[in-house]
C-alpha cells in the first residue's frame, strides 16, 4: 500500500511536508486552503447526523436553499473584509471602527469553543485508524462507539493527540503544505467516496436511504430545522468565526474572490452530498436509526468496511484521508486565535500555539468526558459536547455572520458592482448584504432561541 505509507510519512514529518508544499505554492493560491478549511468533518460527520435528526430530504432542501442564497453573501463578505483590511479578525474590525473591537474578539472566542468539540471528533478518527490498521474485529460498532467514547482516558488521549497534530502543523506555519494536502489528498478522498457510494447503493434496501434523502416530507418543517440547517450551512462553509477573514487577509490584490466563493461552495456541497449518498443507503440497509446522533457515521461506515474484502485496508485509507481533511479544517479554526495573538500581542507563533493548546485542552477535556463520567452534567438539557456544538453553530456563528454583514454592508460599504459584472445580480447582492441576510439571521436566531 503506497498511499497510506506516504501519507503517514508526511504526517510524521511536517518539515518534509512543508518542503513538498513549497514546490507547489507559486501555482496554487489561497483557494486550496479555503476549500481545505470548508471540507472537513462538517461534511462527512456532521452533515449526515444533523440531517438525520432533522427530517432528511426536507432538511436537505432548506440547507441547499440557504447555501445558494443566504450563505453566499456572508462567505463573500468575510473574504472581502479580510482582503480589504489585511488584518486578523480583531484588528480588521477595529480598523473599520474602534468600537467594533469587541465584536472582533467574538471570532477567536467562537474558534476556541468550536475547537473544543471538533478536536474530539478528530480523536475518534485516530482511534478508527488504529482499529483499521490493527485489523481489530468488532462485533457491534454501536456498542463499540459507546464504550470507546465513555472510556475517559483513551478518549481524552485521542482528543489531545489530534489537537497536538493541528497545533504542530500550525506552529510550523505549513500553509504551503496545506495547499499540497488539499491538491493531492482531497481528490483521492473524493475517489474513495465515489467507490463507497457505489458499494453502498448496491446494498439491500439502499432505495430507502435515497428516498429518505431526496423525497421530502413537508410535514416535518419546523423552526428548529431552519436553525439547524443554517447552523450546518455556516459550519460547513467555515463562515462566522473569522477563518475566511484571516485567510482572506493573505490574498493578493489581483485575486478574484467571487470565483473563490463559488469554488468553496461547489466543492463543499459536493462532498456533503457524496457523504449523504454514501451513508443513508447504508443506514437503512443495516437497520440503523438516522436520528441516532453524533455517533451515526462512526457506527455506519465501519459496517460498510466490514462487508468489503480487505475492508480494513480501505478503512485505514478512508480514515487517514478524512484525518487529513479534518486537519486542514482544524488548522483554519486555530489559525484565527493564533493570528490574533501573533499580530496583536506580538507573541511568537510557538508561544501562541502553546497557550492555545492549554486553553483548548481546558474546554475539550470536559467536553470529551461528557460522553462518560460527566454525562449527567447538562446545560440547557444538553451534555457539554452538544452544548458547545449548539452554542457555536446556532448562536455565535449566526451572530458573528450578522455583525459581519452589517459591518461590510453599512460601514465598509462593500458593493456588488465592484466585483459582479451583471448589474441586476450586483444590486441583489447589495440588498442581500444590507437588508435581507441580516433580517433573516435575526429572525432565525429569534425563532431558534425562543
Ligand atoms: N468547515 C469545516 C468543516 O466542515 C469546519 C471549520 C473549519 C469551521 N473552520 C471553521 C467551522 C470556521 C466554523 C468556522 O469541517
Amino acid at each position: 500500500m503506497v498511499m497510506p505509507t506516504y501519507i503517514f510519512l508526511i504526517l510524521k514529518n511536517p518539515v518534509l511536508f512543508s518542503q513538498i508544499g513549497c514546490l507547489l505554492t507559486s501555482r496554487f493560491t489561497f483557494i486550496l486552503a479555503a476549500v481545505g478549511s470548508a471540507v472537513g468533518l462538517g461534511n462527512i460527520w456532521r452533515f449526515p447526523y444533523i440531517m438525520g435528526q432533522n427530517g432528511g430530504a426536507i432538511f436537505l432542501i432548506v440547507y441547499l436553499v440557504l447555501i445558494l442564497t443566504i450563505c453566499f453573501i456572508p462567505l463573500f463578505a468575510e473574504l472581502a473584509v479580510g482582503k480589504i483590511t489585511k488584518k486578523e479578525c480583531i484588528g480588521a474590525y477595529e480598523s473599520i471602527n474602534p468600537k467594533f473591537k469587541f465584536l472582533g474578539f467574538l471570532n477567536p472566542l467562537t474558534g476556541i469553543l468550536i475547537s473544543s468539540f471538533y478536536f474530539i471528533v478528530g480523536g475518534w478518527i485516530i482511534d478508527y485508524i488504529y482499529l483499521s490498521i490493527a485489523d481489530t474485529k468488532i462485533a457491534d460498532y454501536g456498542d463499540y462507539f459507546g464504550f470507546f467514547t465513555q472510556n475517559s482516558v483513551s478518549a481524552c488521549a485521542f482528543t489531545l493527540i489530534f489537537l497536538l497534530m493541528c497545533i504542530l502543523f500550525t506552529a510550523r506555519g505549513v500553509k504551503k503544505g496545506i495547499e499540497f494536502a488539499n491538491y493531492v489528498l482531497m481528490p483521492l478522498f473524493a475517489v474513495i467516496l465515489v467507490c463507497l457510494i457505489i458499494f453502498s447503493l448496491n446494498l439491500p434496501n439502499a432505495k430507502l436511504g435515497l428516498e429518505y434523502m431526496f423525497k421530502p416530507d413537508f410535514s416535518k418543517i419546523n423552526a428548529q430545522m431552519f436553525l439547524a440547517a443554517l447552523g450546518q450551512a455556516l459550519f460547513t462553509l467555515s463562515i462566522g468565526m473569522g477563518a475566511l477573514l484571516t485567510y482572506g487577509s493573505y490574498i493578493k490584490e489581483d485575486k478574484n474572490i467571487t470565483k473563490s466563493t463559488y469554488t468553496i461552495i461547489f466543492s463543499d456541497t459536493l462532498f456533503a452530498l457524496m457523504a449523504g449518498i454514501m451513508i443513508f443507503p447504508a443506514i437503512f440497509s443495516f437497520g440503523l436509526e438516522p436520528s441516532s446522533g453524533a455517533g451515526l457515521v462512526f457506527i455506519t461506515i465501519p459496517q460498510i468496511f466490514a462487508q468489503i474484502p480487505h475492508g480494513n485496508i480501505v478503512s485505514a485509507a478512508f480514515f487517514i484521508l478524512l484525518l487529513a481533511a479534518a486537519i486542514t479544517s482544524g488548522i483554519s479554526i486555530i489559525e484565527v486565535p493564533i493570528a490574533s495573538m501573533v499580530e496583536r500581542w506580538k507573541l511568537t507563533r510557538g508561544k501562541a500555539c502553546l497557550i492555545l493548546f492549554c486553553i483548548i485542552s481546558v474546554f475539550s477535556i470536559p467536553a470529551t468526558l461528557s460522553f462518560g463520567i460527566l454525562s449527567g452534567f447538562k446545560i440547557l438539557d444538553k451534555n457539554i459536547f452538544d452544548f458547545l456544538d449548539f452554542i457555536t453553530s446556532s448562536v455565535l456563528m449566526p451572530i458573528n455572520a450578522l455583525f459581519l454583514c452589517i459591518i461590510a454592508g453599512w460601514f465598509l460599504k462593500i458593493r456588488g458592482e465592484h466585483f459582479i459584472q451583471n448589474k441586476i445580480i450586483a444590486k441583489l447582492f447589495d440588498i442581500g448584504l444590507k437588508y435581507v441576510v441580516p433580517i433573516i439571521l435575526i429572525a432565525l436566531l429569534y425563532i431558534g432561541l425562543k
